[in-house]
């Protein structure tokens, strides 16, 4: 058995023992492939994994970057107490239309705000609205972008928030200095910056399953 296929039994496993059915969600991933959405969804146990994050967390106020189908702010917004609230940022209209399709199903349209536009143009918004600060931030939008989404991310905290990145792994490219993929190339900097901000506790873990070989970084602002 290869270790792709074992991975994705063990996960298979893990999701059937631990996770009810859940139509709604499932109705979302179905929806994101049938409008031709790339397949980069959290996987169902990740999805469960940030849920439980943001409740650890206590966390009131969610900023996510990078919609996608919604699918990941479903599972982020179902963490929220009552008056809690995620704002959500995606570039792609088609994506977001599908998102808030989605959305709408899981009944959370009242506790998801959906901002279509460039991260790079929401985020210097929200600073100056005061939107922030955020309790929890997950960052999973294009790569290349995250020294910047962490920089914005910073601004929009207080001491405690948590900041969650997506994908840091990347099949274990991360660990070449020399690979000529932006996506990694922006990852690798993102550590690096979160390494030398004196404001985060940082680390990094590696995943296995349906979504393959990659990980999560996890930081912590501090005063
Ligand atoms: C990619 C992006 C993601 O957010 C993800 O979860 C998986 C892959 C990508 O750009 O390749
Ligand atoms: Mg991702």
């Amino acid at each position: 058995m290869s270790n792709e296929t074992a991975w994705r039994e063990v996960d298979d496993y893990f999701c059937s023992t631990l996770l009810p059915a859940d139509p709604v969600l499932e109705q979302a991933l179905r929806d994101s492939d049938a409008a031709g959405l790339p397949p980069h969804a959290v996987a169902p146990n990740q999805g469960r994994l940030l849920n439980l994050l943001v409740r650890l967390q206590g966390a009131r106020r969610v900023l996510e970057i990078g919609t996608l189908g919604g699918y990941s702010t479903i599972w982020l917004a179902r963490a929220l107490p009552p008056g809690g609230r995620v704002i959500t940022l995606e570039a792609n209209p088609v994506c977001a239309e599908v998102a808030r399709i989605n959305i709408e199903r899981a009944e959370l349209a009242d506790r998801i705000e959906i901002r279509v536009g460039r991260a790079a143009d929401s985020l210097p918004q929200l600073l100056a609205e005061g939107a922030g600060p955020f309790d929890f931030i997950f960052i999973d939008a294009d790569k290349p972008s995250n020294p910047l989404y962490l920089e914005w991310a910073l601004k929009l905290s207080r001491p405690g928030t948590a900041i969650v990145g997506d994908n840091v792994v990347r099949h274990g490219a991360v660990a070449d200095p020399h690979s000529t993929d932006a996506n990694v190339q922006g990852v690798r900097r993102f550590l690096e910056l979160m390494a030398a901000e004196p404001r985060l506790s940082a680390t990094a873990v590696q995943t296995v399953g349906s979504k393959g070989w990659d990980g999560f970084s996890l930081a912590i602002v501090e005063t």
